[in-house]
């Protein structure tokens, strides 16, 4: 009881501040806070720091589920959540050459509490991103990134190759792999326009500044030091 008391304690700290995708699997455990990712090694784009690999699972070619461990996130019951695709192994490492292929649009997650906390996530029929074009046998990469309220984001990824979405290689998807728990809400993301860009910086105001920056050579130092009190002044003023 006790051997299980602590396992729990030891699990629990080990998936602090992070994110686990639990289906259809991920590249490999990137809970490691270490030497060489003194910040812990999750923050890293854009799969927390693991290269692409070669153990891919199979997934449905007309998209299918993704299932995910959100929480865990000390100090931040809110966070935004992103999940895109990288097609083929033509980038680094093997990988696809870009992750800027979103599949669902962005939406929040509402945690309990501001401590770390368990549950999982699951979208069960995550579409391929519009316009993709893939066939059953292409590989690619499904990247969850976890904004968290101060702007850096969690990454980790899946490698998959696609197979026919009835193929019998496909895990089971069902409620004991695919759930939401009822401690996390969801929200939606919305931007808003507070002030629309109204054209081209014509100010008289920038014009300053392109004289400055376009005709430097032309400017003797004669010249620069009748503007440097100027400079000097606004400086002080802005000071
Ligand atoms: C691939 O292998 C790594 C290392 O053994 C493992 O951690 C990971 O879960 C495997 N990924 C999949 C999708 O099976
Ligand atoms: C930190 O962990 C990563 C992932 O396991 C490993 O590749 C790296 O060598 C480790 N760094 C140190 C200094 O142990
Ligand atoms: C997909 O990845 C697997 C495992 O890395 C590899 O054996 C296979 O050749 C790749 N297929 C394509 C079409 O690149
Ligand atoms: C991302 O990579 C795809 C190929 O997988 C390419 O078609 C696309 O232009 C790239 N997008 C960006 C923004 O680089
Ligand atoms: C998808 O393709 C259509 C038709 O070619 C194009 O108008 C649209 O901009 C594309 N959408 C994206 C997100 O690439
Ligand atoms: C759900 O699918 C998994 C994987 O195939 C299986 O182990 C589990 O027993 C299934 N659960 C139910 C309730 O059918
Ligand atoms: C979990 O909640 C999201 C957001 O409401 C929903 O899209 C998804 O279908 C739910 N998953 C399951 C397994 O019901
Ligand atoms: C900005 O300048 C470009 C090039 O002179 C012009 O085509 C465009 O219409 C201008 N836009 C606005 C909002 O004035």
């Amino acid at each position: 009881m006790l051997d299980m008391f602590l396992l729990v304690i030891i699990s629990a700290a080990l998936v602090s501040a992070h994110t686990v995708l639990t289906y259809p699997g991920w590249r490999g455990d990137n809970l490691i806070t270490n030497e060489t990712f003194p910040y812990g090694m999750q923050w890293m784009y854009p799969c927390g720091g693991m290269k692409t690999t070669t153990n891919r699972t199979f997934w449905p070619v007309s998209g299918g589920a993704v299932a995910f461990q959100p929480g865990w996130f000390q100090g931040h019951a809110t966070a935004q959540i992103f999940i895109n695709l990288g097609f083929g192994t033509d980038g680094p490492n093997g990988g696809p050459p870009n992750m800027s292929n979103p599949m669902v649009p962005q939406f929040g997650i509402i945690g309990p509490s501001k401590n770390p906390y368990a549950g999982t996530i699951c979208l069960p029929q995550v579409p391929l991103p519009v316009n993709a074009s893939v066939k059953v046998g292409d590989n690619a990469t499904i990247q969850v990134v976890e904004l968290a309220v101060h702007g850096a984001a969690l990454y980790s990824c899946v490698d998959i190759t696609f197979v026919e979405d009835n193929d019998p290689r496909l895990g089971n998807v069902n409620e004991t792999n695919c759930f939401n728990s009822s401690d996390i809400g969801f929200s939606d993301v919305y931007t808003i326009t507070t002030k629309a860009a109204t054209g081209n910086v014509t100010s008289s105001g920038t014009t300053a500044s392109f004289i400055f920056l376009k005709k430097p050579s032309t400017l003797s130092w004669m010249n620069l030091t009748g503007w440097l009190p100027v400079i000097v002044c606004s400086l002080w003023i802005i000071l």
